[in-house]
Order: structure tokens, then sequence, then C-alpha cells
């Protein structure tokens, strides 16, 4: 009985020192790199991993001017923030029987919890970019509405491609090409997560076609989190499939845009790095998904526009609407 005992505690002590139980609290920015930790990739806790344990925005601790991309760094941690905590509400409420009870593959669970550390890698990185004359934002509370490890699964997918749309918009505005690097890399692991996902969830093609849909006002997107954007755009998901060629009707469901009666209207559709413009009558809400686009892959954004071709973040009406394309059953559902 000690001797199994001293097993036990001998292997845990090899656990901790190879990080797979590190304790959280116990690191600092100094002693996580991200990259050359274990801490983002293979630390198994429920506990949010650091820096994901920090609550609260942190105050600047040096007096002068912000550094030139900390607006950008500020975009993506607060972004992140809200990629990391949907992983880790996961982590928390499942465990490995959750899915596998529900016929997933046995690393499933594994999975979730390692994309959940590489999100807090991710934070670190933005927390370090930050200057120290500027606030590192906090958490805020999130309700992400899933009830059971399914309508978690799905929501997964829609978070993955939702960031795979604003990186590219956000790597539009750096200064530097070296912070334009870092967002494409980290936009790769994204679409790794993706790819897992499509892969073993849903059984269908990893691949999004050549290239995924880039949204140049990535602000929107964001804004969606805390609807403090234009009016949110939905579909009628009852009565539409939402696929290319495919009639739908639109929504407002927060607040209705104001249309000028002498003015046109339109819906600009992107995918990949082409948009297609449809007229758009505030009337009847309807339009006609482009038919040109690829069917069953990656996403198309839409978004109710004054001007063709939506040329400037101020032509936008509403906000951008995510249609996920693959896989095509879950178009209706997230
Ligand atoms: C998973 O959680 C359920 C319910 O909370 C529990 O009964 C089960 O023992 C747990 N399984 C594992 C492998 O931890
Ligand atoms: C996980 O599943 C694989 C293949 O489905 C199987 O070979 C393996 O034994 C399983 N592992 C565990 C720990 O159940
Ligand atoms: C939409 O496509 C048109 C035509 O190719 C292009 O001129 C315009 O810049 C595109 N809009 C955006 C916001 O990229």
């Amino acid at each position: 009985m000690l001797s199994q005992r001293k097993a036990i505690a001998l292997s845990l002590l090899a656990m901790i020192n190879s990080g797979v139980l590190a304790l959280p609290a116990a690191h600092s920015f100094a002693s996580t790199v991200p990259g050359q930790t274990s801490l983002y990739t293979s630390y198994s806790g429920k506990e949010a991993p650091f820096p994901a344990n920090i609550k609260g925005a942190i105050l600047p601790t040096a007096k002068g001017k912000p550094g030139p991309e900390d607006v950008l760094w500020q975009n993506l941690l607060a972004a992140e923030w809200l990629v990391f905590s949907f992983y880790q509400q996961g982590v928390e409420a499942f465990n490995s029987t959750s899915f596998t009870s529900l016929g997933y593959p046995n690393t499933t669970y594994e999975r979730i919890t390692e994309i959940r550390d590489n999100e807090a890698g991710h934070m670190n990185a933005f927390y370090t970019a930050i200057s120290d004359t500027s606030t590192k934002p906090g958490p805020c509370k999130y309700d992400f509405g899933f009830t059971d490890p399914e309508s978690w699964l799905a929501l997964q997918v829609l978070i993955e491609v939702s960031s795979l749309a604003f990186l590219p918009g956000l790597a539009e505005e750096a200064i530097y090409p070296s912070s334009a690097a870092a967002i494409a890399a980290i936009a790769e692991v994204e679409s790794r997560h993706n790819a897992w996902a499509l892969i073993d969830i849903w059984n269908v093609s990893p691949f999004s076609g050549p290239i995924d849909t880039s949204y140049p006002y990535p602000e929107q997107i964001l804004a969606l989190t805390s609807r403090s954007g234009p009016p949110t755009l939905d579909f009628d998901k009852k009565a539409a499939i939402g696929h290319p060629g495919s009639k739908v009707t639109f929504k407002f469901p927060d607040k209705q845009p104001s249309f000028e009666s002498s003015k046109e209207y339109f819906t600009v559709y992107f995918h990949a790095l082409a948009n297609i413009t449809v007229p758009f009558d505030p009337k009847t809400r309807t339009s006609t998904i482009p038919a040109e686009f690829n069917a069953q892959r990656g996403i198309i954004i839409a978004v109710i526009t004054n001007e063709p071709g939506a040329p400037t973040k101020e032509s936008c009406v509403s906000a951008p609407l995510i249609l996920l394309q693959q896989p095509a059953l879950l178009t209706q559902l997230v």
C-alpha cells in the first residue's frame, strides 16, 4: 500500500516537473514563453492556466505615450479573452466521458484542453506585446449559451472561423510587418483547431478551399460579442438553408437600421478574397446568396450597405453576419 502511494507521489512529481499538472499561479510572463513551456501544449488541469488566471484589467504601470501597436494588441487580447473563456468553460463543464459517451473519438476532451492551452499562449503573447504605458484588458462575463457537449461543439466551429475572419483584417491594420507576421502565425494555429474539429467531430473535409474569408472591418466582428457595433444581422433560419444560390430573409434582432426611402441598399457577400453585391430591399429584406461561391467551404459573410462593394466601414448599415458553410448542417444551427 505504502509503495503504491509512493509510486503515485513520484509519478505526480514527474508530471509536475514536466508541466502537466503545473499550477497556474506559479507562473510569470518571464517563465512562460509560448513555444518554450508545456503550459501551452499539454497542461491538463481544469484550472485556468497563466495568464488566463489574471482577474480584471491591468492598468498602465509606466508613464508615457502608448506603443504604436497597443490598440491592435488590446483588440487581440480582448478577443482572445472571449475565445479562451469559451474553451475554459468547455474544459470545466465536460470530461472525456462527456464526448466518448456520444460516440466522439476518445481524444476529444484532450484536444479541447490542448486548444485551451494554445489560446492561453496567445493571451501571453498579446499581454507581452502591449506596452506598460497602456491598459491590458481583462475578461468579461461570457455567456455562450451552450447546454451540452453537442451545442458546445457546434459553437466551437463558429468561434474558430470567426477568429479566422477577423485576424487577416487585423493584420491589415498592423504598422510593423513583424506584427502582421505574428498575427498570421497565430491564425495558422486557429486554422488547425478548425481542421481538427472538421475531421474528428464533423467527419467532413478539413479544407476550406484555396483562401479563407477575410473581412475588411474586423472591429465589426469583435463588436458582435458586445453588440456595440451597427445593428446585428441574422436570417430566418427556419425558412432558409443559407447556402450559395439560396434565398434568405434577413432580420435585425436588436435594432432596425435607419433606412432612407430615397436611398438604395445592398447586401455585400464576402467569400475568400472576393465580394459580390446584390440589391437589398429594406421592405422585403430578402436576398439570394451568390451561387458563384463554392458550396460547403468555410464561411460567407453578409453585410447590408448603402454602397456596392462595402468600400468603407461607414457604408455598412448592419453588422456582418457570418454564415457558417462547413459543415453545411450547422448553417441553420449557429
Ligand atoms: C465525468 O463526469 C461525470 C459526471 O460529472 C462523472 O460521473 C464521470 O465519472 C466523469 N468521468 C471521468 C472520466 O472523469
Ligand atoms: C481510443 O480509441 C482508439 C481508436 O478508436 C483505440 O485504439 C484506443 O485504445 C482508445 N484508447 C482508450 C484509452 O480508450
Ligand atoms: C469588393 O469588391 C470590389 C470589386 O472587386 C472591390 O473594388 C472592393 O474593394 C471590395 N470591397 C472590399 C471592402 O474589399
